[in-house]
């Protein structure tokens, strides 16, 4: 494999379970012991310089918490991250969440360099800002709109231009076209192609949609309460599933092989 941008190794997170039935007692469920369970338990994995790694995996299964620490926003409680270029960004499930409501689309945009500025005018945080609108196609009339003004997939659009203005080295997208509708779908991940060539980044790419996945990811990892429970060529992968639990998640998807022999 050729270099690594990012590479972790034995990622380890452990919460506290959540007690509904103190909670609904109104009892603090952070104080007074509680037993912890390992939302993240012994994860490796290395992304190479311009891949896609795919991350799928069952819900509750540890993919949003590795993402995180992977991002560098959640401190592991064991385990080491190694990552090889400057900067990393985060693109999240729920983009109308992600942008402040008060702010203009181009604020918002800005903002991924405000506190970054690595001594840039505002001049030219906002010439960066308007390119990036640029490359994720959102026309410059949007630029005064509000997240409220915008549909789902140009709220989108706009997080991910915000994402790419530092231009990261890598990108982290976490179930980022999960709210939107297969169309729109479809046009962010033209969009993350294009951005993927254009800009040469690398993504870790976290996904339900395991069609996605197989279709925009080289190499894939299947994560299980926690632990990757098989990685490879998402091709193999999802042809010849070595584990049942991954045979499980691809009988979601029954056309899937036929799709692949096209
Ligand atoms: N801050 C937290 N405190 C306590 N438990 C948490 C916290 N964050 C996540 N968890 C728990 O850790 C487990 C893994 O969560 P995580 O969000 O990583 O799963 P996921 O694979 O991303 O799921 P989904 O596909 O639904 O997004 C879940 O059981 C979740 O409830
Ligand atoms: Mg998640």
């Amino acid at each position: 494999m050729s270099e690594p941008i990012l590479e972790v190794e034995n990622l380890k997170k452990t919460f506290r379970k959540r007690n509904r039935e103190k909670e609904e007692r109104g009892k603090d469920r952070f104080r007074g012991g509680g037993e912890t369970f390992a939302a993240v338990d012994g994860v490796s994995f290395s992304v190479a310089k311009g891949e896609s790694l795919g991350l799928i995996g069952e819900s509750g299964s540890g993919k949003s918490t590795t993402a995180r620490m992977a991002a560098g926003l959640l401190r592991p409680d064991a385990g080491e991250i190694r990552f090889y270029g400057r900067h990393r960004q985060m693109v999240f499930q729920d983009p109308m969440r992600a942008l402040d409501p008060r702010m203009t689309v181009l604020q918002s945009i800005e903002e991924g360099l405000l506190y970054e500025s690595g001594g840039r005018s505002r001049e030219q945080i906002r010439r960066q800002a308007l390119e990036a609108m640029e490359l994720v196609r959102l026309p410059q009339s949007y630029a005064g709109r509000r997240s409220r003004e915008l549909s789902g997939g140009e709220c989108q659009r706009a997080t991910i231009a915000r994402a790419i203005l530092i231009r990261p080295e890598l990108l982290i997208c976490d179930e980022v076209t999960s709210a939107l509708d297969v169309s729109v779908q479809a046009q962010i991940m033209e969009l993350l192609n294009r951005l993927r060539r254009e800009l040469g980044l690398s993504i870790l790419f976290i996904s339900h949609d395991i069609a996605l996945v197989g279709g925009f990811c080289s190499r894939a990892a299947v994560m299980y309460q926690g632990k990757i429970v098989e990685m490879g060529e998402t091709r193999e992968l999802l042809r010849h599933p070595r584990e049942a639990y991954t045979r499980r998640l691809l009988e979601a998807v029954p056309d899937f092989s036929k799709e692949e022999e096209k």
